[in-house]
């Protein structure tokens, strides 16, 4: 078993094994227990701006690229330490006022309603499931839905990077064209400033507290780290409901159990990454300052020690507080909204009798070391 091939299974046995381990080929320590997880994501000696070096052998143009790119996706709010994070956060958080979260929600059941009736029951996920949540989170900024996909798509070029240790130059260079194509929209939405994000960006550079990067980089963070995450949950909430692990499940009663239970099982983004800003003991082990430290959230999530038969899809859990959203503060801001977006799209195919009538549904999953991700839904084969 490998961290390529067996990614999941890799870090279960970490957790089981050592709980605490130092990975030497990618000079990380790894944490994987729910309780040191939970612990040190709101831990002071720790903070969220990795460093980075530049792989070898590149030609000055491609460092130069490389370093444009990566420094970049360092200005994210999610990888910035404070002061810059708190200002950060202090402009996002008026986007997830309950009105904004009304209009996303507003905006997701109207996808619903506008779609085709008799859609098929395995193209469900892709031509009402998905539109509907781009619907409501391309609200949230005030884009149409098919320009959050673009902007998604530039995020994800500009993210294919990766670590330094695969960089890619040519993968690089189309980074950077995707960096300019979202920089020329942000300045573009910014100087209209239409809609609450851009009005508030536009501001904070009027008054000097952000610049163009740092603006485009709180849009990457939002159309990147919103949509495909919630689709992930989503996929893995029809998943349960539509299967054998649905059948205990009274929507009506279980409904937010049943969202918090998906949500536990896919975790989406599998790794919170902090940097050591302190020489500290952990269990026993010396981190020193600036090391890399991988708080595992998707081996806390599987951890027997916190949610007895964890692989288990139940609605029953006494206490289900799972770590997918991080805490702390970098807590994700869309928490909240996620979860009210995934209970009122069930509610919403429920009502309209489309919950009912689906197959058994299987989602087909790309999962690596960093994230899962769903690609797909199909009817699931009846063995
Ligand atoms: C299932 C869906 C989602 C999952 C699993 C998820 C997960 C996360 C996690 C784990 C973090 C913290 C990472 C860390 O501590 O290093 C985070 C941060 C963040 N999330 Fe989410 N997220 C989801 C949906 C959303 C949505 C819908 C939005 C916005 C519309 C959003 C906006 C953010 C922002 C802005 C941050 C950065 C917070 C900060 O650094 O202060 N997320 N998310």
């Amino acid at each position: 078993m490998s961290r390529e091939t067996a990614p999941l299974e890799w870090l279960d046995e970490l957790r089981e094994s050592h709980g605490v381990a130092w990975d030497e080929s990618t000079s990380t320590w790894y944490v994987t227990r729910y309780d040191d997880v939970y612990a040190l994501l709101s831990d002071p000696r720790l903070g969220a701006q990795v460093e980075t070096w530049c792989p070898p052998g590149l030609t000055e143009a491609q460092r130069e690229t490389y370093w444009r790119v990566t420094e970049f996706v360092d200005l994210w709010p999610v990888f910035s330490d404070p002061p810059r994070h708190t200002g950060m956060r202090r402009l996002l958080l008026p986007l997830f006022t309950p009105a904004a979260v009304g209009g996303v929600i507003a905006a997701t059941k109207e996808s619903v309603a506008a779609t085709n009736p008799g859609t098929p029951g395995d193209r469900v996920f892709e031509s009402v499931v998905r539109p509907a949540l781009a619907s409501g989170l391309a609200r949230l900024i005030d884009e149409p839905p098919e320009t959050l996909a673009e902007l998604g798509d530039c995020a994800t070029r500009i993210l294919a990077v990766g670590p330094s240790e695969t960089y890619d130059p040519s993968v690089g260079l189309d980074a950077a064209n995707a960096l300019d194509e979202l920089t020329g929209h942000v300045a573009r939405r910014c100087e209209a400033g239409r809609g609450a994000l851009a009005s508030a960006l536009r501001d904070a550079m009027a008054e000097g507290s952000l610049d163009l990067r740092d603006a485009t980089a709180v849009y990457a963070q939002l159309v990147s780290g919103a949509l495909e995450p919630a689709a992930t949950a989503v996929a893995r909430l029809l998943e349960a409901l539509t299967g054998p692990e649905g059948e205990a499940v009274e929507l009506a009663a279980d409904v937010d159990s049943a969202v918090d239970e998906a949500l536990r099982l896919a975790t989406p983004f599998h790794l919170a990454m902090r940097r050591g800003l302190t020489d500290f003991t952990l269990h026993g082990h010396s981190v020193k300052a600036e090391a890399r430290v991988a708080l595992v959230l998707v081996a806390a999530n599987r951890d027997p020690r916190r949610f007895a038969d964890p692989l288990a899809f139940r609605t029953d859990r006494a206490d289900a507080r799972h770590v997918v959203f991080g805490r702390g503060r970098h807590a994700c801001l869309g928490a909240a909204l996620t979860r009210h977006v995934m209970r009122e799209l069930v509610v919403e195919l429920a009502a309209r009798g489309v919950l009912e009538d689906l197959p058994p549904l299987s989602a087909v999953w790309n999962v690596d070391f960093g994230g899962r991700f769903v690609q797909d839904m199909v009817a699931r084969q009846r063995v």
